[in-house]
């Protein structure tokens, strides 16, 4: 990475509820993340509601991007680089970071560079906090197993920038189900960190529900599993069950997604002579999830810290810096990024 021109880059991400600002150097260095969550506010609607994303981005967007410069002890002329998450998103969120963005690139004389959000979890892999020791970069061709709330996907990465798609869901993404499954059993929104909490309390074997493999393929299906959870909810409702073992049926369902995962990650990772495998996007922060992954032994694996596993700024900062350092850019203004380099 020697090789590479080192460059300062401020990003700033808006893509769904989180109001991000980081800034990194050189692609991996993390000087400063700050995300202000709308979390509380969504909860309420049990979802995101887009047009409340946006108003609260606007209200916060000032306040973050100042606050990852000083928590980085830097000023605007330190940067070298704007990044902007392009898309996939939420319209009325993303444009609010793209207007900062531009008005800051604009006004500072610095080349803007627009990034992919999804590049941007997959790149989370590369990054450390500044003054740690500095972890082994992913090695390639590395298997990159991307699993948030709107994408579950198997790419093979076989360098810099490059994938190749093995695999995608055909229905749900995975963040998608734990969301869906979370509701179905009264659990508070976000999903994702409920299940994981109340499994911890029940038996993962209870309840033997499907696995999807779609065999022959690397492709995904969590919807059939879904209405499995659903079903078992109805039977027990209809005969009269008041009080359900939720533990039990979210740790029975949460075992399922990890077991489909896990198993096509590993499969595709020894059909494709992977040297490593990196495990990527919201649901990465699941803590069965990350135990199951660490504790096989054939392949190496990079999980992002848990701060990074959600959408954050400092992975957009990344996936634009090597999109910047490898000249994928153009110098001043903004550089139209393919909606998914693989769709
Ligand atoms: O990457 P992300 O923050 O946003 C998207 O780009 O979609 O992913 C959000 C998804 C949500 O579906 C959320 O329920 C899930 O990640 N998630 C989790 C956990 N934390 C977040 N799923 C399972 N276990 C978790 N601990
Ligand atoms: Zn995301």
């Amino acid at each position: 990475m020697t090789d590479l021109k080192p460059a300062r880059v401020l990003a700033i991400e808006t893509s769904c509820d989180e109001t991000a600002a980081a800034v990194l150097e050189n692609g991996r260095a993390l000087l400063s993340s700050v995300v202000a969550s709308q979390m509380e506010i969504h909860a309420r609607y049990g979802g995101v509601f887009p047009e409340v994303a946006s108003r609260q981005h606007v209200l916060s967007i000032t306040p973050v991007v100042e606050q990852a410069l000083s928590q980085a002890h830097l000023t605007l002329n330190d940067i070298d680089v704007m990044a902007v998450t392009q898309g996939p998103g939420l319209a009325g969120s993303l444009v609010v970071g793209m207007n900062m963005a531009k008005g800051l690139a604009l006004g500072s004389r610095k080349p803007l560079v627009g990034a992919n959000h999804l590049e941007g979890h997959i790149y989370s892999g590369w990054i450390y906090n500044a003054g740690e020791s500095i972890p082994p970069e992913p090695q390639f061709p590395l298997m990159v197993l991307l699993v948030s709330g709107g994408h579950t996907e198997l790419n093979l990465m076989t360098d810099h920038l490059t994938y190749k798609r093995l695999g995608s869901t055909q229905d749900d993404a995975a963040g998608e189900a734990f969301d869906k499954v979370a509701r179905l059993l009264e659990l508070p929104y976000p999903g994702g960190p409920s299940i994981q909490k109340i499994s911890e309390e029940g038996d993962p074997h209870r309840f033997n529900f499907p696995r999807s493999w779609m065999d022959g393929t690397y492709n995904f299906s969590f919807s059939g599993l879904k209405t499995s959870v659903l079903y078992e909810v109805q039977d027990m409702k209809k005969k009269g069950k008041t009080t359900l073992p939720i533990a039990d049926m979210a740790a029975s369902f949460q075992q399922a997604v990890i077991d489909v995962l896990f198993k096509k990650t590993i499969q595709a990772a020894r059909e494709y002579g992977a040297k490593e495998i990196l495990v990527a996007g919201g649901v990465s922060a699941n803590r069965a999830l990350r135990q199951t992954f660490k504790a096989q032994t054939e392949f190496p694996v990079h999980i992002p810290p848990l701060s990074l596993c959600t959408d954050n700024a400092a992975m957009i900062a990344a996936a634009a810096y090597y999109r910047f350092a490898y000249g994928q850019v153009s110098d001043l203004g903004l550089d139209v990024r393919p909606t998914w380099p693989l769709s």
